[in-house]
């Protein structure tokens, strides 16, 4: 029988946690025969509705799921990690200034990052959910000088599954039959959805779209505006699509790409399309064996280059505002 492999969630008592617990449980993150022991992470006001999913989780008598424990304290809840998803996070409220929302978030990053750092297991893999999300990686990592900072990613397979859909939705292809889509840059409104790279049913998306206009005017504000739209019609943010792709993320990572096709993972740049070294920027990325590298060689063109920079850039001023703020 295998070892159980221990996933931490932190802001395990929000609505992402609940969605996503229950697939981390069945056996959705990384397969369906590795038993998994949970670690929840919350702020000491919500231990008790931490407690309450813990009950519902007991209930699924999921035969994979190991145990189960609640914490307040980083230094417990990521001791062994082996999987640690930074769910919980500093939400912007009104009126509230960027600098406001990177400062509250850096106590919140800081300290887990210093955590991982200290107490999680060799292979721990991080993968940073809450937003401010690729700046709240390069805390995380900041923290974390003795694990390898390619660890540390953040999420932009929603905004990569988004783009997938609404690709589908237009041309009328299957979603199995789009592959190659790349997101680039931040988990924000200024990420760039390319399809230029991207095939349906091995033709070249860009070809079978042929409308320049639906990709500057519809496509890439529908992908990049999503979250906002959600938030309009269902009065809430998107919790259970988020934590879908979350489960997504990690099980590429862990399992890897398929053969011919690539996903989207912010990660530390390397250079690799004049993304500022350091940067964690989203990239086009295949996986195998629990590790990625960027896909080399794509040709950027006019349409692409200054969305991807303009992304790019902001992901540099994040960057340097959190290093004026002394938490880098
Ligand atoms: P939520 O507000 O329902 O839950 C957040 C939870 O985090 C709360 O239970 C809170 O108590 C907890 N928390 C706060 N500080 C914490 C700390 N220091 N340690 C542990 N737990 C802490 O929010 P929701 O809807 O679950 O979203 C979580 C984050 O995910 C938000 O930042 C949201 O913006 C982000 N998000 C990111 C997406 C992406 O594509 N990267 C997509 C959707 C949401």
């Amino acid at each position: 029988t295998r070892t159980p492999v221990n996933v931490t969630v932190t802001g395990a008592a929000g609505q992402i946690g609940y969605a996503l617990l229950f697939r981390i449980a069945s056996g959705h993150l990384l397969g369906a025969d590795v038993p998994v022991k949970l670690r929840l992470l919350e702020i000491t006001p919500a231990l008790g509705a931490a407690q309450g999913t813990a009950m519902e989780l007991d209930d699924c008598a999921f035969p994979l799921l190991r145990g189960i424990e609640i914490t307040d304290d980083p230094n417990v809840a990521f001791d062994g990690a082996n999987v640690a998803l930074l769910v919980g996070a500093r939400p912007r409220t009104k009126g509230m200034e960027r600098g406001d929302l990177l400062e509250a978030n850096g106590g919140i990053f800081k300290p887990q990052g210093k955590a991982i750092n200290d107490h999680a297991a060799d292979d721990i893999k991080v993968l940073v959910v809450g937003n401010p999300a690729n700046t709240n990686a390069l805390i995380a990592q900041a923290a974390a000088p003795d694990v390898p900072a390619e660890r540390f990613t953040a999420m932009t397979r929603l905004d990569h599954n988004r783009a997938i859909s609404q690709l589908a939705a237009k041309t009328g292809a299957a979603v199995s039959d789009i592959k190659r889509l790349t997101i680039w840059g931040n988990h924000s409104a200024t990420q760039y959805p390319d399809i230029f790279h991207a095939e349906i049913a091995g033709k070249n998306a860009a070809e079978v779209v042929g409308d320049e206009a639906w990709l500057a005017d519809t496509f890439i504000p529908t992908v990049a505006k999503r979250g906002a739209a959600i938030i309009e019609a269902r009065g809430a943010s998107s919790a259970a699509s988020a934590a879908n792709a979350a489960i997504d993320h990690v099980h590429t990572w862990v399992n890897g790409t398929a053969e011919g096709d690539w996903t989207s993972m912010g990660i530390p740049s390397d250079g690799s399309y004049g993304v500022p070294e350091g940067l964690i920027s989203s990239f086009p990325v295949t996986t195998k064996n629990g590790t990625y590298e960027i896909v080399q060689g794509l040709d950027i063109n006019e349409f692409s280059r200054p969305r991807i920079d303009a992304s790019v850039q902001e992901l540099a001023e994040e960057r340097d505002a959190v290093r004026a703020l002394g938490l880098i």
